[in-house]
């Protein structure tokens, strides 16, 4: 399977509309957390089968991982997940999609893509286009996690979020982890590699305010 996609090719700027959330989810009234570059879906798995008063859809580019991660899915039944196939940079694009981002109660960026040659920045998926929608739209008091073990990457999304004026970035003890979408602190996959061979993470929470 090919390890990166390039999101700014034209085969990735279409995007599937998501279902209206009562047709995905058992209960569309629970608090919804979005999962950006959910690879084949284990992280979110193991979070809905543990968090039953959460819901949880995640994005992901490359088809057959989201292939791999319905079919996870279905195995276990869980009535509190969707896995959406499709570029997160161009998902609220869509009309049907940009209804959902009012039910977003945080959004995750788990290690994404670093595409280190600066001709390539263009490809990393915090852009300006896709912050100010979220700016624009998410709701009052809902939060962005960004996590990653490259350092530059790190700076990046950082400077990226801070130049909204809607976005706060939050210390780590304002944040009551309990009440969060990861209550018990599940590692993605690119976590628990990078905590395995010790290397470090940055990571940072915003509100919007
Ligand atoms: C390094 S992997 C990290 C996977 C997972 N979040 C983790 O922490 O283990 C980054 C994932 O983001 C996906 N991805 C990259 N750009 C994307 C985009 N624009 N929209 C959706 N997914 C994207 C990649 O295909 C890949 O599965």
């Amino acid at each position: 399977m090919r390890q990166h996609v390039n999101p700014l090719s034209k085969d990735f700027s279409e995007i599937d509309p998501i279902p209206p959330l009562n047709e995905v989810f058992e209960n569309p009234k629970l608090p919804l957390h979005l999962d950006v570059g959910c690879a084949s879906g284990e992280f979110l798995c193991e979070l809905s089968l543990k968090n039953k008063n959460w819901n949880y859809l995640g994005i992901e580019i490359r088809k057959k991982l989201v292939l791999n991660a319905n079919l996870k899915m279905n195995s276990k039944e869980n009535k509190n997940l969707y896995f959406s196939f499709g570029n997160a940079n161009n998902l609220f694009d869509h009309s049907k999609n940009k209804s959902i981002i009012d039910f977003i109660t945080s959004i995750s960026f788990n290690f994404p893509d670093p595409w280190f040659k600066k001709k390539h920045h263009k490809r990393r998926v915090i852009q300006p286009k896709l912050i100010n929608c979220l700016s624009n739209s998410m709701k009052t008091g809902s939060l962005i996690f960004i996590k990653t073990d490259v350092r530059e990457l790190f700076d990046h999304m950082e400077l990226t979020i801070s130049e909204s004026i809607n976005f706060k970035k939050l210390g780590n003890d304002n944040l009551i982890f309990c009440d969060s979408f990861n209550p018990n602190r599940i590692q993605t996959n690119r976590e628990k590699y990078v905590i395995s061979n010790q290397l470090e993470i940055y990571e940072s929470i915003y509100q919007k305010i």
